[in-house]
Formats: C-alpha cells, structure tokens, sequence
C-alpha cells in the first residue's frame, strides 16, 4: 500500500499551504526578468535523448548516469528534460527564432529530472527558474544577466549570496589546457574512478567535476584554466568584470568552477549561499557561444542561468524571508434550507464576478456547522441566509472580527456593501502603511 500513499523518492508535493510560496518566488523571478526585456518560453518535459547527450555532453554526469530515459511505443528514445537549455535551444532553432529581432531573450520556470542520489536540496524532480538569451557576444551581455540573477534574489529579500565567477575558454584555448589536464591525471590514472579514466582521452575537463571523494583530492592539485585562456577569451573576461564592478555587484573568481554540462564557453557562474548545507550552489550559469552552432543552426553566441527553486526556498525559509501573505475568503453564505441555497448561489456568483473571494455551503452542513467551517477558513464576513432572509429580501452581513453586523438588501446591498467594506479595509491598510513609512528620506 505505500506504493499507492508515497511519493517516489527525490520527489515532492507543494501543498495548498505552502504553494502561496511558490507563486510569489515564481512570479517574482519572472517579473524581474520582465523588467530585462525577458519572455516566458516553454518547452516539453520530454525530448528526443539525442538533444540532450549532443548538447549536455556525452561524458558528463548528467547524460552518463542521471537521465530519466526511456522507449515510448513507438520506439523513440526519450528522455525527460535534466535541464531547461538544451529545449530552449530546440525551440529557438525550430521556429526559427534567429530570424527575429537579436538578441532572443526567453525566462522558464520548469521541473526537471535527474537520478541523483536524493540528500537534502538534490532531488530527482527538482524546478529551475532559468534565462537564456541568443544572440549577444558582448561582455555587457554577460554581466547584464548576472545583474538579473542578482536583481531576482534582491527582489525575493534573500541575502549573503556570493557569486562566483570564472572563465573556461573557448574550444581553441581549451586544447592546451586539456593537454595539461591529460598529462596532470594521466599521472594518477590508476587512482581515478572508472567513469573518469574514460574521461580522461575524451574530456579531461570532466574529471574536475566529479563527485567521487578519490578524484575530487587528486584534482585538488590540476591546472586551473585561467592560466590557459587566449587573449580574447582573457580580454572578455576582464571586461565581464569591470561591468560587474561598475554595477557593484561583487564577485570572486573561482577557477575551480567548470560546470557540470558540456556546453559552457568563457564565462561560467555560480551563486553559492552558506544556508544550504553539502548542496551550496542555488545558481549557476555562463556562456555557451558554440551550442545554436553544433545543434544545426547559425552560428549565435548564447547564454543563461538556472536557479534550483528548492534549494532557493531553503535559503528563504532559513533567511525568514518574508512572502505575501494568502487572501482570505471574503465572504461566506451559510443557507438555511433549499431556496436559501439556490439564492446563495447566486449570490456567490455575483460576487465572484465582482472579484471577491466567496464560498457557500456545497455538502449539506447545519448552520452550526457551517460557521464553525467559516472559522476555519478565516471568512472575513458570513451572512445566513433563511426563509425570513429571503420573504424580507434582507439579511444581515457579519464582520467575524469584531461581530459587527450591518442589514443589507439582497442581492445588491450586499455586493455593494461588501464593495465600501473591503474599500475601507484597503484606506485602513494604506493609512497604517504610511503612518509606519519612514519619510526621511
Ligand atoms: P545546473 O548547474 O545543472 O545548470 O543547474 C542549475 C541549478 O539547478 C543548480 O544550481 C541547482 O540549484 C539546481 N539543481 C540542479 N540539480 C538539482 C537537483 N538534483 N536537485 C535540486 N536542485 C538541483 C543548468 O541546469 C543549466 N541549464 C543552467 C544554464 C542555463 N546555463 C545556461 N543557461
């Protein structure tokens, strides 16, 4: 039976208490990316398994060990979607989105699947909020969507992010680097992991991201390719910084960070915050000048990032960050009998069609009953409606605060009354805003 009551492991369920929270940070981020001239896109959870072993790389962790992939009955490989690139990049190419105005620059919020060993913020159903943006080489570009990451966490009240920042390369200035890579591991070879020693030839690069605690000392000592990067890749760096610094947002330069995806070119990011235990980084992203090219399309300098949204809810909740408090239902009608009920029907309707938030009994509760329900649910306002309501076309709208009471006509007097009390309710909350607002400013 715990088949039917439990979720599979690494995944999880956001209940109605907690998706308020959800909402807001979704919302949020894209907002922000709005306010940058970001669309949303979005693309299938499931791919062809081709997409994501050419762009996510054949030797990383991603394709060799954590994809969910499987045959559909028609004998098509298909994978569900590890990441948000590898689709966006997809669609891009599709409907030709490099014919449009340049640079194409599309936000997501989606679930993605890895096989991971589930711990604490790594799970095997995960969602990201992500940007991609096609079609710009400048640094400006690269800064401009570490300033939006910025902006988002600034704008969700979450602190003491660092960023971390480095730069790999490009394929040319890489060549010698993974020379250095060969000869530094090929000397400790015997010691690597099995899946690393078959890295080793194809894509020492790799073997820096490996999770396994033997590789992870040995790399400890490697050649770092900041010292291998050519000038141009150098100069961009450099002039990705200044930007940064302009804009004052702070960094530190990691040349450990190479990513775990294939596609990354010069610059690659993390944001990496101290609340979340073994699994730190919320962000990471960079650039990925070569990916439009080698999936078929022209060649499109490209980047992005993706923020893990369960590991940036862990940072909020042990920030005590604050979120938007939930609207109550504004009024509850608790009929009495069958002519009550079609009435409070209608009532609800008509309010709702207002914009308030109203509820009515659906389940053939007794009076008593009801108001306890209407408690629970926190209804701001109840009105009971009986046979003397309705032969008097008046009944009485009750504040559940403070059990003030005021007689209205139905059905108008009461949407328009409940119209000024919520009226005055919002002047109250305003009033108290501005009598807390610190005016020196
Ligand atoms: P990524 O670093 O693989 O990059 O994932 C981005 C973020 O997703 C991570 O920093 C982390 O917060 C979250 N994440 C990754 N795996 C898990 C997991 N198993 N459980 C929970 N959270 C997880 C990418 O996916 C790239 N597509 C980002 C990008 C976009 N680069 C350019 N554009």
């Amino acid at each position: 039976m715990a088949l039917l009551t439990q979720a599979i492991r690494g995944t999880g369920d956001v209940l109605p208490n907690d998706s308020h929270r959800w909402q807001f940070v979704e919302n949020t981020m894209l907002e922000t990316a709005r306010l940058f001239g970001f669309r949303e896109i979005r693309t299938p959870v499931f791919e062809h398994t081709e997409l994501f072993v050419r762009s996510v790389g054949d030797t990383t962790d991603v394709v060799q060990k954590e994809m969910y992939t499987f045959d559909d009955n028609g004998g098509r490989s298909i994978t569900l979607r590890p990441e948000g690139t590898a689709g966006a990049v997809r669609a891009f190419l599709e409907h030709g989105l490099h014919n449009e105005a340049l640079p194409q620059k599309v936000s997501y919020v989606t679930s993605c699947y890895r096989y991971e060993k589930p711990q604490a913020g790594r799970l095997r159903e995960f969602h990201q909020f992500g940007v991609e943006c096609f079609g710009a080489a400048e640094p400006q570009a690269d800064a401009e969507i570490i300033s939006l990451a910025a902006a988002a966490f600034e704008a969700l009240g979450i602190k003491n992010l660092s960023l971390e920042i480095n730069s790999i390369g490009c394929p040319e200035c890489r060549a010698k680097f993974y020379d250095a890579l060969r000869e530094y591991f090929g000397s400790n070879q015997g010691e690597l992991c099995e899946t690393c020693k078959g890295r080793l030839e194809r894509n020492p690069m790799r073997i820096l991201d490996c999770k396994s605690p033997v590789c992870k000392k040995i790399a400890e000592g490697a050649p770092t390719v900041l010292d291998y990067i050519c000038d141009d890749c150098r100069d961009h760096f450099e002039k990705t910084k200044s930007y940064l610094t302009a804009m004052g947002i702070e960094y530190t330069v990691n040349p450990t960070i190479v990513r775990g995806l294939d596609y990354y070119t010069r610059t690659v990011f993390e944001f990496v915050s101290g609340d979340l235990g073994a699994q730190s980084t919320v962000c990471g992203g960079g650039r990925y000048d070569g990916l439009v090219e080698q999936m078929g399309g022209p060649k499109t300098p490209a980047l992005g990032f993706a923020v893990g949204l369960e590991r940036l809810l862990m940072i909020m909740d042990a920030q005590k960050c604050e979120f938007p408090e939930t609207k109550p239902c504004d009024v509850y009608i608790a009929p009495m009998g069958e002519k009550a009920a079609t009435m409070a029907s209608k009532l609800a309707k008509m309010l709702r069609a207002e914009g308030f938030f109203a509820e009515t009994d659906i389940v053939g509760r007794g009076l008593k009953a009801q108001m306890k329900y209407a408690n629970k649910i926190g209804a701001k306002y109840t009105v009971v409606l009986g046979d003397d309501e309705i032969a008097a076309g008046k009944a009485n709208l009750k504040c559940m605060e403070t059990g003030e009471q005021t007689e209205v006509s139905l059905p108008d007097g009461l949407i328009s009354a409940v119209y000024d009390l919520s009226i005055n309710a919002s002047l109250g909350q305003l009033t108290d805003a501005l009598d807390n607002f610190d005016f020196k400013l």
